[in-house]
């Protein structure tokens, strides 16, 4: 299957991030929002990120201007039906998704493949939402998605083999490393990933050290490229959240027990950098 023209659904921090690494690729990209403002804010994030790119000589002026005339912005969902791939990546509300999955099914060829960036919901769940179960798959992609290598490809019960090819393909051509994970609940990375997030906010709550303390530890002495508090605030402090609820309640283990500062912090509104302040300020 040759995929030419991309759809993405969902503008927001993930939704633009892989616009531009697709973009990037050479490939035709449909971005499409129901919120003409955040489609707006996805574009111009895009175009700030190119133009950092332009200033660090990465990029010419033109490459980046041939990168943004790729990427079609479209608040109409209809606009969706000329492309062969589509990645969905709204919000982690599976009563959303379906509704997204039920329209997108209605609206597309039955050729075209369907596939969710969702960090934790079941994709044969959502499979199950259309009648293509077979050309449903997860492409679960990493904030921030033009930098990070990995897609995890991720296989429900009915994937077929053919789906899971283009998906490779696609994320190789996007300069991706994709790695085969079967629909488990937060796959590979974010079952492992969020209960050591989860644990760090635990010990901040405990008062084991200073939130600075706790992520230059992790730094330093386990090499990660920054401490588990500042990724949070990355990810979206809601976003955690969310993910530590599926595995909580999928798995049955109260390991996976939200710590209650996770959820107090969510409750006031402070989702991280999106929001402007998480565990730390952003202006
Ligand atoms: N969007 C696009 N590009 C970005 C970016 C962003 N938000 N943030 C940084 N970059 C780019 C910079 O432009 C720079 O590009 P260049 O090399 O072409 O100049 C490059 O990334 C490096 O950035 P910086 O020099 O500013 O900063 P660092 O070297 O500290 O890298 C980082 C920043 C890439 C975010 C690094 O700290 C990192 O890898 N952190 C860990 C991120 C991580 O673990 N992500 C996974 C989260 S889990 C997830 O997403 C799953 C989901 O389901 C929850």
């Amino acid at each position: 299957m040759t995929v030419t023209t991309i759809g993405i659904a969902g503008a927001g921090i993930m939704g633009h991030g892989i616009a531009q690494a697709a973009a990037t690729a050479g490939i035709d990209v449909v971005l499409h929002d129901i919120d003409e403002r955040l489609l707006r804010k996805g574009i111009d994030a895009v175009e700030k990120r190119l133009r950092g790119s332009v200033e660090k000589g990465k990029l010419s002026g033109e490459e980046a201007r041939r990168v943004l005339e790729r990427i079609a912005p479209a608040p109409q969902i209809t606009a969706l039906e000329k492309a062969d791939f589509i990645i969905e990546a709204i919000v982690e509300d599976v009563n959303v998704k379906k509704r997204l999955f039920e329209e997108l099914d209605g609206l597309c060829p039955h050729a075209t493949i369907l596939a969710s960036n969702t960090s934790s919901i079941s994709i044969t769940k959502i499979a199950a939402f259309t009648k293509r179960r077979d050309r449903v798959i997860g492409m679960h992609f990493f904030n921030p998605p033009p930098v990070m290598q990995l897609v995890e490809a991720v296989c429900g019960l009915e994937t077929g083999e053919e789906t899971l090819a283009a998906a490779i393909t696609l994320g190789e051509k996007m300069g991706k490393k994709v790695i085969r994970i079967n629909d488990s609940p937060g796959f590979a990375v974010n079952r492992i990933l969020l209960p050591m997030i989860n644990e760090a906010v635990f010990a901040l709550m405990e008062g084991v050290a200073s939130k600075e303390a706790i992520d230059r530890s992790m730094q330093l002495g386990a090499n990660h490229p920054m401490g588990p508090l500042a990724l949070a605030d990355l990810i979206g402090l809601d976003t955690c959240l969310a993910i530590l609820e599926v595995l909580h309640r999928e798995l049955g283990d109260s390991k996976y027990r939200p710590c209650p500062l996770l959820r107090k912090m969510v409750d006031g509104g402070r989702l991280g950098r999106k929001s402007g302040r998480g565990f730390y300020e952003y202006c």
